[in-house]
């Protein structure tokens, strides 16, 4: 299964939730890859730790190749790196995607990362993409190659004024590119059980029909750490309650 996290909003929780997911897919036994288009490459650091700066092929590599024409391109599975955990993969992030994306729009290669992800159907069972805080050339190219879409949310009104905006962007690329794209559910994440704004908040969404996921992230400090020692939460403290979260969580995803 192939779903892309994506917020164009930053700091929403799009890259913890990617790798963190990943993690209890890979440790449960799934073949996992992730793929981390923001050019920042937080996802990369955090799978990789200090390994993800000697990155060689990374998917600026894999984007620039199909620029120039070359009879024998590398294959995508060339890119794609193992991490220190079991089962768990990567396509590495590099700060080049930045510069890149504007040659790569002008010329059309929007479904180059459908294309590159389709030579690998065969390789993984599960697939989280991470993307950057933007709806831009890189967030286009997830949506148009994946069926679901998680969306973070983190609970404060100026973020729900812009889910809506959000899922009428999803909406659109749906209708114009990817008939098969849907919103497989939003998650609330740093949900603080006892401050009223935001059970307030997530109670209308439900309300309006929106698909919410039944488990809420807490938030906890402990996510530095995870950060800092490069070890998503299931590795760092697998009893912590935000590790369970996590695995409740990845529960509720559609097998
Ligand atoms: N559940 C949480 N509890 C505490 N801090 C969190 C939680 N989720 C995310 N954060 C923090 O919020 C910041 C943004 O998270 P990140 O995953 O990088 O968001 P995005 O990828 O959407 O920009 C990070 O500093 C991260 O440590
Ligand atoms: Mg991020």
């Amino acid at each position: 299964m192939r779903r892309v996290v994506f917020n164009q909003k930053g700091g929403v929780g799009k890259s913890t939730i990617t790798c963190n997911l990943a993690a209890i897919s890979a440790h449960q036994g799934l073949r996992t890859l992730v793929v981390d288009l923001d050019p920042q490459g937080n996802s990369t650091h955090y799978l990789l730790g200090d390994a993800a700066d000697d990155a060689d092929d990374t998917l600026a590599g894999l984007f620039e190749q199909t620029l120039n024409f070359k009879f024998n391109p590398k294959k995508t599975a060339e890119f794609v790196r193992p991490t220190p955990f079991a089962n768990l993969s990567i396509l590495p992030s590099h700060p080049n995607l930045e510069e890149l994306q504007g040659k790569l729009e002008s010329r059309y290669k929007i479904f180059k990362l459908r294309d590159a992800l389709d030579e690998l159907a065969d390789d993984f069972d599960a697939v989280f993409i991470d993307t950057p805080p933007a709806l831009n050339f890189y967030t286009r190219s997830a949506l148009i190659a994946t069926r679901l879409c998680l969306i973070p949310f983190d609970c404060d009104d100026f973020s729900r004024r812009a889910l809506y905006a959000l899922l009428e962007n999803v909406q659109e690329i749906r209708a114009d590119h990817n008939r098969d794209l849907e919103v497989e559910g939003i998650v609330v994440n740093q949900f603080q059980p006892r401050a009223t704004l935001p059970q307030k908040l997530v109670q209308e969404l439900i309300e309006e029909g929106l698909p919410i996921f039944k488990t809420y992230l807490s938030s906890s400090i402990k996510i530095r750490e995870s950060h800092e020692q490069a070890k998503p939460m299931i590795h760092l403290d697998p009893k912590h309650k935000l590790a369970q979260e996590f695995t409740a969580l990845h529960d509720e995803l559609r097998r």
